[in-house]
């Protein structure tokens, strides 16, 4: 494993957007695996920048997302397609065309599930996979469970997590209980895993997830298994974490 320390959440931005530009540039037709929540957005950011400034180009990456809620559709302002789209697709040069996210819209479950899981497979599987961290240790929306859900599979959020999500909607908006994401498989089989961590908020989980045992009631904690994982995170996600003992 290897781990950057950035000072904050704007140098952790910086140093991962790095990670990914590097991507971009050594393989220009490579399949980048993507996060929404709050943690990308300034990464997605320098991104757009560099694009603007010309050091970026993004013609021939495909680009698949983690998840998506159950019930919303792309257009709908809280789904993740919509997050996509204004935060990253639609300021740089990707053919839409490349883009892939689960179907919200789809009810029939298990037909999405192998859709999607049929989508990674037509791609080759993922070059970088960039994770966000849940404060209760999922990734994707796999959450705590009993066992490691590996395929595409549709998920019952979790209390911590929905509360968690309440604070992007409106009052009156209804928050979706359900979501698609990408299984434990998948992820794990994408050959690189950057993974993201800002903020106190995140230091116990983040030191459960990386020092203690893998067990999906911490599904963060299976990282500890991939032989290519980076992290990028500041000071104070990494505050509970000896680093010296971590990367030994
Ligand atoms: C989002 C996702 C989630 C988030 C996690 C952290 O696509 O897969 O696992 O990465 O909930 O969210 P933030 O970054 O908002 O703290």
């Amino acid at each position: 494993m290897r781990i950057y320390k950035a000072s904050d959440y704007h140098d952790m931005s910086r140093k991962a957007a790095n990670i990914i530009s590097a991507q971009v540039i050594m393989k220009a037709d490579c399949v980048l695996g993507l996060a929404t929540g709050s943690t990308p957005i300034g990464i997605y950011k320098q991104l757009i920048e560099w694009y603007r400034k010309g050091d970026l180009d993004f013609g021939e990456v495909k680009t698949v997302n983690l998840d998506e809620y159950k019930g919303l559709s792309p257009n709908n302002v809280q789904s993740y397609h919509y997050f996509m789209k204004t935060n990253l697709f639609e300021h740089i040069n990707i053919p839409m065309d490349n883009t892939y996210l689960p179907n919200g819209l789809e009810e029939n479950v298990e037909f999405e599930c192998q859709r999607f899981n049929g989508i990674i497979d037509m791609l080759g599987g993922i070059d970088m996979q960039l994770l966000g961290l849940g404060h209760n240790g999922h990734i994707g929306f796999n959450e705590p469970d009993e066992a490691f859900e590996k395929g595409t599979h549709c998920v019952a959020l979790t209390q911590s997590t929905i509360e968690a999500n309440s604070r992007l909607f409106a009052k009156d908006e209804i928050i979706p209980k359900y979501a698609y994401t990408m299984g434990i498989r998948s992820i794990m089989l994408a050959k690189k895993i950057l993974l993201v961590v800002s903020g106190i908020d995140k230091a116990d989980i983040l030191k459960d997830a990386l020092t203690g045992p893998v067990t999906p009631a911490v599904p963060a904690s299976i990282l500890q298994m991939h032989n290519d994982l980076t992290l990028v995170a500041d000071e104070a996600a990494l505050s509970k974490i000896n680093i010296n003992e971590l990367t030994k």
